[in-house]
């Protein structure tokens, strides 16, 4: 049955996955109202979304998903039809150094929401998952929708509950609740704290870049508009209560993407610097697709060489989005310093 997309919420609009995905579904479903609620952390940008702001079609509140009272108001106010819910604390380093927000926001927060879609009803609520709820692979293989869930950082085991959260309330109560769980995505808006745009913008600025541990670990990664794309299959057709994996089938080890950054910006491997690794650092992910292009008829639409050949672009040519976020106010979220990173040598491995 096609789901009613009037009014939509969209949570952490203002995030990088958030951002390019209400200007993909403002381009998509142009008549839908388009709520975007976001906190605005260190990593919700409002400059992600300057080409949105005069549609008349999109709406900003700036909220807390854990505030019960203010998300109740948002929904008595719009009656969503669906919800999509990006918001969440994304960092899996961070989540090492001060694990309580992740719980607060993707534990809690996700709670509140499959409250207030409980109160107030709704046709379908898309939870917006990970890869990282199964943890690590070896060599070979790939993780389908039912690898068991082995989450091995504070990041990665919020995102789990919040899984679990999505299902418990479809299963006990009837909430419309769809899950999607996504390899690493790249491409523009995204906050250089994550692999690709630090190396670029590091690059860049001809500074060191932090390669963790001996750089062999692999990543599979999608361009942020493929995910957008799959999300919005989801939201469309996607059945209720399934679990969808999307993945980009690009299997890339960290030293050779960083050198390739390198390579592409004309700058010297010289640059590139082996530091601590990450405690509980998986080794490789890679996904299966299979279903979400079987049954919803989705598959990506960038190549690899393509999409980092357009977002190197994009972070040359947007250095003043970058610039505020590495100089000023934003200054000590940028990225994590040296030693904040050498207090994880002193972490019990598991
Ligand atoms: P991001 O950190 O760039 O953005 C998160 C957004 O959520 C920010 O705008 C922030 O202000 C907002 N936010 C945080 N706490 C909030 C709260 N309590 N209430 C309201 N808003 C809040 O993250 P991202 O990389 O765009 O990831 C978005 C979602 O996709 C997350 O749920 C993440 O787990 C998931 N995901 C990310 C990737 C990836 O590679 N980036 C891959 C798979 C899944
Ligand atoms: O797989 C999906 C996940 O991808 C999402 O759920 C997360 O929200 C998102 O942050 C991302 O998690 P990762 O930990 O894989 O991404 P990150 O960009 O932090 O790191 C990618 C790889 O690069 C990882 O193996 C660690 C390594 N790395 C990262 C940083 C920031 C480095 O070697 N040096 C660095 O400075």
């Amino acid at each position: 049955m096609a789901v009613n997309l009037t009014s939509v919420l969209i949570t952490g609009g203002a995030g990088f996955i958030g951002s390019n995905f209400v200007r993909f579904f403002l381009r998509r479903h142009g008549e839908s109202e388009v709520i975007n609620l976001d906190k605005l952390t260190y990593a919700g940008n409002l400059e992600s979304l300057k080409d949105v702001e005069g549609n008349r079609h999109y709406h900003f509140y700036r909220g807390d998903i854990s505030d019960g009272a203010f998300v109740r108001r948002l929904f008595n106010e719009w009656h969503f039809d669906a919800v999509v819910n990006f918001a969440a604390e994304s960092h899996v380093d961070r989540s090492i150094l001060g694990p309580q927000v992740f719980i607060d926001t993707n534990v809690r927060g996700t709670t509140t929401l499959l409250e207030a879609a409980r109160e107030f009803g709704v046709e379908k609520f898309v939870q917006i998952s990970t890869d990282e709820v199964y943890g690590s692979l070896g060599p070979t293989g790939k993780f389908t929708e039912a690898t068991p869930y082995s989450p091995n950082s504070p990041y990665s085991a919020s995102k789990t509950s919040a899984d679990m959260l999505a299902r418990a309330w479809w299963k006990t109560f009837g909430i419309p609740t769809v899950i999607t769980r996504c390899s690493n995505n790249y491409g523009p808006y995204q906050f250089p704290e994550k692999f690709i745009p630090l190396m670029i913008i590091n690059a860049l600025q001809d500074k060191e870049l932090p390669v963790y541990g001996d750089g062999k670990n692999v990543r599979d990664w999608i361009y942020v508009e493929d995910h957008c794309e799959a999300i919005t299959a989801v939201l469309e057709k996607g059945v209720i209560g399934e679990v969808y994996n999307i993945g980009g089938g690009n299997e890339v080890e960290n030293i050779e993407l960083a050198k390739l950054i390198l390579a592409r910006l004309g700058k010297p491997e010289s640059l590139l610097k082996f530091v601590a690794d990450r405690p509980g650092h998986d080794r490789r992910y890679a996904m299966d697709s299979e279903k979400i292009e079987r049954e919803l008829g989705w598959k990506p639409k960038r190549s690899f060489e393509q999409g980092i050949e357009e977002t190197i672009r994009w972070y040359v040519d947007n250095r003043k989005w970058w610039q505020r976020i590495v100089s000023g106010e934003y200054q000590k979220y940028y990225k994590l310093q040296y030693e904040e990173r050498a207090s994880w040598s002193n972490s019990k491995r598991g």
